[in-house]
């Protein structure tokens, strides 16, 4: 869980190849088009991945590529659970990503066999889940949801439906607070967007008085009170492109200000500060495990395979498949 992890920030992960950047990017290139392969990056991804993926965006962005691409493999560059959702809305396509071992504190914030007990204690209520979750707990639920596109599914129910969310506690208590419902909240969390720090975001706005605060609703509530947006990713770098205020504090995975900056050129924008001034807390540490070489080798190797059992994978595609359908 999120306080045990050891932070990797700034860490130079070894080569396993002799290649240099240029040489992994033209090798990455030349293999994307022999074997028909698609590589998607999520924002939180290294700026040179984001550089050569063909396609960059949020969670949903992503899901609604996959579910449409007619590539023959798939290069997830992002958390297991994005290369899990990609392979169970394309079954036959190869699911491949960088590194197998880049999971998500949210996601292992809840246990699936736990959440089974949760739902069958509540057996009146509709299950939505936010799509940071394994395939074993969207087996259990009626929709999964982004932070893209949660306000609209939720909207979308009849005012008066018992509902159950999970496993975000802060993206619950968001919609909660959006939309007037009173669902049931799973305590979950992300350990990176929980480590801001108030105090030093509030310092921060004191130097730059002009700025506006963007903050992902997977922040705690006081953040979202302060924000003048709050949004997923993508939600974030639509506001900033439209807005016009000269300076933003962003109150997310720093990965994001790669496409912020390429995206506004003329704007600053400033990574939000967390409550370790030692440590580069708000960079996901699972995010940051995908490097270029391992893109590379990804492709090369066609492996890590995202293998899922396909009894799972007909329980989990039908709430992913809802949401696809609901927004
Ligand atoms: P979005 O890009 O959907 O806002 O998700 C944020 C996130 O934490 C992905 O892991
Ligand atoms: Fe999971 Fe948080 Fe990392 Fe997103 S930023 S992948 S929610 S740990």
């Amino acid at each position: 869980m999120a306080e045990n992890l050891s932070a990797n920030c700034g860490t130079v992960c070894p080569s396993k190849t002799d290649l240099s950047v240029a040489q992994l990017k033209s090798e990455i290139a030349r293999l994307k088009k022999e074997k028909n392969a698609l590589i998607m990056a999520h924002y939180y991804q290294r700026d040179e991945i984001q550089e050569i993926a063909d396609f960059i965006g949020d969670s949903l962005a992503l899901a609604r590529k996959a579910a449409a691409t007619d590539a023959r493999m798939i290069v997830m560059c992002g958390v297991h659970f994005m290369g899990e959702t990609a392979k169970i809305l394309c079954p036959d396509k190869k699911v491949v990503v960088p590194d197998a071992e880049a999971g998500c504190s949210l996601a292992d914030s809840c246990d699936p066999e736990e959440f089974a007990r949760f739902v069958e204690a509540h057996p009146d209520h509709t299950v939505v889940s936010y799509v940071n979750t394994s395939a074993a707990v969207k087996a259990h639920t009626d929709i999964v949801v982004t932070s893209g596109n949660a306000r609209k599914v939720i909207e979308a129910l009849p005012k008066d439906e018992k509902i159950i969310f999970g496993p975000d506690r802060n993206l619950g208590e968001y919609i909660n607070s959006v939309t007037g419902r009173e669902m049931l909240l799973w305590n979950g969390a992300c350990h990176v967007h929980e480590r801001f720090s108030m105090e030093r975001i509030l310092e921060m706005k004191k130097t730059n008085p002009g700025a506006k605060i963007l903050v992902h609703p997977e922040c705690k509530r006081p953040l979202q009170l302060i924000a003048d947006k709050v949004g997923s990713t993508a939600a974030l770098l639509d506001f900033a492109a439209q807005d016009d205020a000269p300076v933003y504090i962003v109150v997310t995975e720093s990965g994001i200000l790669f496409e912020m900056r390429k995206q506004c050129p003329e704007k600053t924008f400033l990574a939000a500060p967390a409550d370790d001034a030692e440590c580069q807390c708000n960079l996901c540490d699972y995010m940051k495990m995908n490097t270029l070489e391992k893109v590379y080798l990804a492709l090369r190797d066609e492996q890590p395979e995202i293998i899922v059992e396909p009894s799972l994978a007909e329980k989990a595609i039908r709430p992913i498949l809802r949401m696809l359908e609901l927004s």
